[in-house]
């Protein structure tokens, strides 16, 4: 069984061993091992049941730690690091050597992140290796935002979680690419587009998908509670069983199925507080064992885009 602790130096002598430690970072927790182990990234991939196409972020400390392994950083990618890091972004930029094919699953570039989280930090700086860290669930699972969480679904697996709290972002980092000099968002994550823009200008959205070689691993269907997730403007909630149907609202109870079955993601309707609940919330309500979870889309503005994202593809089952 894992253990859980704030203690650096356990984490330390786990991960120098080439294993894998639950890493806490203000967006979610991260499954965390040396990124130039191979040894260490193959367990990363076993743990999580991950397909090796699915590419990995790879954490480190400071911009200047991110030169060891990258070949250089576009313009817009120093400004917005300079801006935005240690923050919720993450940026594609072209690996050295050092970075295994098996890191980015063949691809020239490498995700590189540096969590705005003082345990992570304090980790990264004690090593002197980036740590490979994709998030902390079994495949297509939602990601954990709590040490908890991680202990849960892959405690059996994991020697050390590092526990740092509940995290005060709650949804992954945004990726951002840079192609043929065109700034592309390639997942909407914890650092709303508008506050992107504010900086470097328009940017463009890719919807990912499977099929999108540039991010192989953004499936469409993910984020998945067991519980089937719907959309409520999809179905006649008047015909239902309404006692065993919970609801995931945003700032309103839905009058038709009984408040004790329902959570509210923010009554006061503050979009980074319901990104903090949102999978703590679908993982709450997916425990209850109802028969089916209702939801609906949060305003599609802010940290709402990244929000109504996850809810989409978590009720998508393909
Ligand atoms: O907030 C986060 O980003 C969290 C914490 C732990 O840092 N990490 C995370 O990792 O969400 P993961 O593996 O669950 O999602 C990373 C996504 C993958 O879907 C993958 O396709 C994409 O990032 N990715 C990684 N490396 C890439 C690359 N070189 N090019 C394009 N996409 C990449
Ligand atoms: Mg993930």
């Amino acid at each position: 069984m894992a253990i859980i602790g704030k203690d650096i130096k356990q984490a330390i002598e786990v991960l120098m061993a080439c294993d894998v430690v639950g890493l806490p970072t203000e967006t979610v927790y991260g499954l965390a091992g040396n990124a130039y182990s191979l040894e260490a990234i193959t367990k990363i991939f076993t743990v999580k049941n991950r397909p090796t196409f699915d590419p990995l972020i790879v954490h480190t400390s400071s911009i200047e730690r991110v030169q060891e392994f990258v070949k250089e950083i576009p313009e817009q990618a120093q400004l917005l690091a300079k801006h935005f890091m240690p923050g919720p972004l993450t940026l594609l930029l072209p690996k050295k050597e050092i970075i295994s094919d098996l890191v980015t699953s063949g691809l020239g570039n490498v995700a590189v992140r540096i969590p705005n989280h003082p345990l992570a930090l304090e980790l990264l700086k004690n090593l002197d290796f980036p740590l490979a860290a994709p998030s902390a669930n079994p495949f297509g699972y939602i990601s954990p935002t709590s040490a908890y969480h991680v202990e849960n679904q892959l405690g059996d697996k994991v020697k050390y979680i590092l526990n740092g709290g509940e995290c005060k972002v709650g949804i992954e980092s945004s990726i951002i690419g840079f192609f043929d000099g065109e700034i592309v968002v390639l997942r909407k994550g914890g650092l709303a587009i508008e506050e992107i823009e504010a900086i470097v200008g328009k940017v463009r959205i890719e919807e990912h998908s499977s099929s999108n070689p540039k991010a192989p691993g953004m499936l469409k269907s993910h984020y998945a509670p067991r519980t089937r997730l719907l959309l409520i403007d999809d179905c006649l909630l008047a015909e239902l069983n309404t006692e065993r149907i919970g609801f995931l609202g945003f700032d309103k109870f839905d009058s038709n199925i009984p408040n004790e079955n329902q959570l509210l993601l923010s009554p006061s309707c503050d979009l980074s507080e319901a990104a903090k609940n949102l999978f703590a919330y679908m993982r709450l309500l997916d425990a209850r064992g109802f028969d089916k979870i209702y939801t609906n889309l949060l305003p599609e503005k802010g940290l709402g885009r990244a929000i109504n994202d996850r809810i989409k593809r978590a009720a998508t089952q393909e």
